[in-house]
């Protein structure tokens, strides 16, 4: 092995040290890394101490805080004050009773990268709540939320790609604001909300939105407008969804993976559908009510590789290559093999 590959594994493999004293109630540990130690991370369990836990006072070399169930009901500047706040990276306030934040309570949290907000009772997100801190993971599920303004994750930097669930409130709506930035979210989770139509998320640098378990009746031609980059979209487990509209997903060239899966109402789709969809590489319609699609569905689909279909039929894109005595030798034909859990299915009786 190199020197350079001692080095890596030096980096790598933390060494847990012993823990050091630590604020009553809660247990410190102390990674060290790199080459002789050189530096050292703590890890700040405060977990299930009780409420008189904040404000807790933290090494100044902590990155990982942890105060989830705690039965916390306000998060406010003073509750997270304090030498070694400032350099926090991961935060967890998970699994207590907050039902509000103030504007302010993470704005001295510069270094912020992870916060953890899921299962407790938020109500509103005031704005720019998170306009301070460089996060790239901000996770608001299992709250109860019920309207969110798109603005309140535009950060100063606009430095990180943001990754935020916000799945299981009560959103009835998600507004894009026009007042700031757009926020620089690649990853969005909507799903188990109570959103009637897709909301607008225009100018958001998507890669990745699920909407799965909203009543969502029916997708029109522009409700995706202005997402170009989306990579992955989700549109599972919709019981109300009937309808989606010819040239729903126009605008859509990169999307890779389309997931329609148990979508018990939705029982047809025209071929005019998958208009656009020059990427799409994995349709999902398990499940489904959709009992057959259009002859000519694959021809707006030039990328496409695997169809999951009716009970388990799972079918791929093949090359088949006959030897017919043409001049220039072999014809290649694109045909779809499928099949189930007991063999083979016709493609055509899909299609
Ligand atoms: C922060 O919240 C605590 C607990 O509710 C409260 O006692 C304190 O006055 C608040 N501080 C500020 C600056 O609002
Ligand atoms: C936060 O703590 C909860 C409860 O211990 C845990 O389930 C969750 O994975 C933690 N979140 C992160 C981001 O580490
Ligand atoms: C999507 O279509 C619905 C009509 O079903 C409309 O109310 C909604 O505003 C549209 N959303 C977007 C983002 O265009
Ligand atoms: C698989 O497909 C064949 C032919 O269409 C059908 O007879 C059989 O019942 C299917 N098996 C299952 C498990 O769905």
């Amino acid at each position: 092995m190199g020197l350079s590959n001692w080095l890596c594994v030096l980096m790598v493999t933390g060494i847990v040290g012993a823990s050091k004293s630590c604020f009553p109630g809660c247990r410190c540990d102390v990674e060290s890394y790199g080459l002789f130690d050189s530096f050292s991370l703590t890890k700040v369990d405060c977990s299930n101490v009780g409420a008189h836990v904040v404000p807790v006072s933290i090494p100044l070399d902590t990155s990982y805080l942890d105060l989830s169930s705690n039965k916390l009901e306000v998060v406010n500047e003073s509750v997270l004050s304090g030498p070694g706040y400032t350099t926090l990276v991961n935060l967890n306030l998970s699994y207590n009773q907050i039902v509000r934040i103030s504007a302010t309570a993470f704005s001295k949290l510069r270094y912020l990268e992870s916060l953890d907000l899921s299962h407790n009772h938020l109500e509103v997100l005031p704005p720019q709540s998170f306009f301070y801190s460089r996060l790239a993971d901000l996770d608001l599920s299992d709250n109860h939320l019920v309207e969110v303004h798109m603005g309140a994750f535009t950060s100063k930097s606009q430095g990180k790609a943001l990754e935020v669930d916000l799945s299981n409130n009560r959103l009835v709506s998600v507004l894009r604001g026009s007042d700031v930035p757009p926020p620089n979210i690649w990853s969005l989770m909507l799903s188990g909300n109570e959103l009637k139509s897709v909301p607008d998320l225009q100018g958001i640098p998507l890669r990745y939105l699920n909407l799965d378990s909203n009543p969502i009746s029916n997708i029109q031609e522009d409700n995706f407008s202005g997402l170009k980059g989306l990579i992955h979209l989700s549109l599972s487990d919709m019981q109300h969804l009937q309808e989606i509209a010819p040239r729903s997903f126009e605008d859509l060239p990169f999307l890779q993976i389309l997931d329609l899966s148990n979508n018990y109402n939705l029982k047809s789709l025209s071929a005019e559908v998958f208009y656009g969809l020059n990427s799409l590489q994995e349709l999902n319609l398990l499940h489904s009510g959709v009992a057959s699609l259009p002859k000519d569905t694959l021809h707006n689909l030039p990328s496409m590789k695997i169809v999951t279909w009716g009970q388990n039929i799972h079918c791929l894109k093949t090359i088949k290559e006959s030897q017919f005595h043409l001049k220039n030798g072999h014809v290649r034909k694109e045909v779809l093999l499928c099949h189930n859990k007991t063999g083979a299915v016709s493609a055509q009786d899909v299609l």
